[in-house]
């Protein structure tokens, strides 16, 4: 397989529209919106491309932002395990929304799941 499951979803476009359904979600979510941007302009802007890397396409986050360092930029914000959670069913929706199949949809879901489990850095009752 030389493919990557960024091309094999249609590329930009679609981490494009998945990223715009998923920050549609956190923009409503009572337990995420405490700690998001009002406006999620910049923050939807680097998921795009931190996203286009992450599922193999060009490293678009690093030209521009460096190393993602992705836990310790999580660290300001009290991530714990409801939130966790909350992000992953924001993401689960958009995935479903954007349409992506199988077995695309699950191997996305399940590299976003790994990664989400290491951002989590608070104890639920410290929220
Ligand atoms: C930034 C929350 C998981 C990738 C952020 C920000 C928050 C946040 C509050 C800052 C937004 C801003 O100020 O613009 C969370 C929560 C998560 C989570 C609650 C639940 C586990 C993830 C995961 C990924 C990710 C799993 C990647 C697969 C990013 C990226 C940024 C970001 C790329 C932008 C970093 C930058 O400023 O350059 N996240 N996040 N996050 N998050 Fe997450």
């Amino acid at each position: 397989m030389t493919d990557t499951i960024y091309d094999a979803i249609g590329g930009y476009e679609t981490i494009s529209a998945l990223v715009d359904a998923f920050y549609e979600r956190v923009s409503q979510h009572p337990q995420l919106t405490p700690i998001f941007p009002d406006d999620l302009t910049e923050t939807a802007r680097k998921q795009k491309q931190f996203l286009t890397q992450f599922f193999g396409g060009p490293a678009l986050y690093i030209e521009e932002h460096g190393h993602p360092m992705l836990r310790r930029r999580h660290l300001p914000f009290p991530i714990t395990p409801s939130r966790k959670n909350a992000w992953l069913s924001c993401m689960e929706d958009a995935l479903e929304e954007v349409a992506i199949e199988e077995p695309y949809r699950s191997a996305m879901f399940e590299r976003l799941t790994l990664t989400a489990g290491h951002m989590m850095n608070t104890p639920e009752e410290q929220k």
